[in-house]
């Protein structure tokens, strides 16, 4: 197999600037190179990685995205780590609910994100900062993990 393994390498990606959010993204790309994802689930964790970039550059300005390569010996995936100084999330439920926004935008970022992933979790304290953990795995499973 010619492809780099990636699994266990972890690239942290810095968000201050809208360029910011196509370099996690290019790295994303870069680290999955090995992994059994379909173009779409691709697709899927970009999207949840430039809505949690966008939100850092919204409603904290910096922040950082941590990307893994996992693998619990059944699968392979991603584990997206965003995570903030910001001034946090009053309301989290209500942050997760469809259409919530509290600058006017559509809302949908954080349930989107959430939908699209296998594993999401937020942490949140008003005036320390947002963390926000997702996890997806490569549909091809067991049968490409062994492959590999
Ligand atoms: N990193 C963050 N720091 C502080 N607040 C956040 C952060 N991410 C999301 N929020 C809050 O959660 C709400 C919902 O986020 P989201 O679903 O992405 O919708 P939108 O960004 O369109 O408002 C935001 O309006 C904001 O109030
Ligand atoms: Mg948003």
């Amino acid at each position: 197999m010619n492809a780099v393994d990636y699994t266990g390498v972890v690239e942290t990606v810095a968000i201050r600037v809208d360029a910011d959010i196509v370099e996690a993204r290019r790295r994303l790309r870069t680290l999955t190179q090995s992994l059994s994802y379909s173009s779409a689930e691709l697709a899927m964790v970009a999207t949840a990685i430039s809505e949690l970039a966008r939100n850092i550059l919204t409603y904290a300005q910096t922040g950082e995205i941590v990307l893994s390569v996992i693998d619990d010996h059944r699968r392979v995936g991603v584990r997206v780590v965003a995570r903030d100084e910001g001034p946090g999330i009053v309301d989290v439920d209500l942050a997760l609910k469809d259409g919530y926004s509290s600058s006017q935008g559509l809302g949908l970022g954080l349930p989107g994100s959430r939908r699209l992933v296998d594993e999401f979790e937020i942490e949140s304290e008003v005036g320390v900062g947002t963390t926000v953990r997702l996890t997806k795995w490569a549909s091809g499973g067991a049968a490409s993990w062994a492959a590999r």
